[in-house]
């Protein structure tokens, strides 16, 4: 059966805001068809001095990017892509630890709406049955700007019912594969569960659910420092969200940035 037969999957500005009724707060929202990515997009937003929380949301995305210069692959009706543009007077901490309020939020809405639970492979991979089927790239524009305000993105992109993936994804990449939830709730369930977090930013309370849902901890994890791989064992996942690894040496080290994998990856 054709998706868009299953049931109204269609993605409209007037959907969401009726999918978001009864939030704390209701953004601005803007639907493409087509555009080069929505964390792009609500970068415009935001340079225009745009100040209310923007929702940017895309059928499909041309030039949708992922952490690492990386794209993210964003093929109409199957996936849901957005992002949020947010200003804010309190800075979140780090990118790191907006990063992983974010991927529990998503966590949240995706356990709520279907009963599925995901798991998160630090620091922005949402996985279900070992193949990554939600990724988040949370960028924060320069700093506080003159009038004491930040303003960060957050882009959400889960594939929902995509199958079709390029050769050099199909090992990794997944869906959800629930053909009845749609996109609409799905992205206002999670606007729902981000909003708390965005609002209180120093509030840490969501770290237990992003340790108790962690698919590294106490794995052999490898990552890339200054071109040359390093192996360890993921050990804990500090207050700020940085993960404690502990070295062949026995030492113990703070990862806050880059990207690890496991070793089945
Ligand atoms: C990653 O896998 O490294 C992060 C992927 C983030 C993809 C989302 S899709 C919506 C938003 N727009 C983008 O261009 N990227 C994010």
């Amino acid at each position: 059966m054709d998706q868009t037969e299953r049931h109204d999957d269609s993605l409209s500005e007037a959907g969401l805001i009726r999918a978001m009724a009864g939030s704390r707060q209701i953004p601005r929202v803007s639907v493409y068809d087509s555009i080069d990515s929505t964390n792009a997009e609500a970068k415009r937003i935001l340079l225009t001095g745009e100040a209310q929380p923007t929702l940017v949301v895309a059928e499909h995305q041309t030039a949708g990017r992922g952490r690492m210069g990386r794209s993210f692959y964003s093929p109409a009706h199957t996936g849901a892509y957005f992002s949020v543009a947010y200003v804010t007077p309190e800075p979140p901490d780090s990118v790191v630890t907006l990063t992983g309020a974010t991927a529990v939020a998503v966590m949240r809405a995706i356990r709520r709406l279907c009963g599925i639970q995901v798991g998160i492979k630090w620091v922005n991979d949402l996985y279900l049955n070992e193949k990554k089927v939600c990724g988040i790239l949370a960028e924060s524009l320069f700093g506080a700007w003159d009038d004491g305000l930040w303003r960060v993105v957050i882009g959400i992109g889960i594939n929902l019912n995509t199958h079709d993936f390029p050769n050099e994804l199909l090992k990794k990449a997944g869906s959800l594969d629930v053909p009845t939830l749609t996109r609409e709730a799905l992205i206002a369930a999670v606007w729902q569960e981000l909003m708390p977090l965005l609002e209180a930013p120093k509030e840490r309370s969501w770290l237990a659910d992003y340790r108790a849902c962690s698919t590294v901890l106490g794995k052999r994890i490898k990552w890339i420092e200054n071109g040359e791989e390093r192996v360890g064992s993921a050990e804990s996942i500090d207050g700020d969200g940085a993960l404690m690894v502990r070295d062949a040496s026995g030492q113990l080290l703070r990862l806050f940035t880059g990207e690890i994998s496991l070793f089945a990856d």
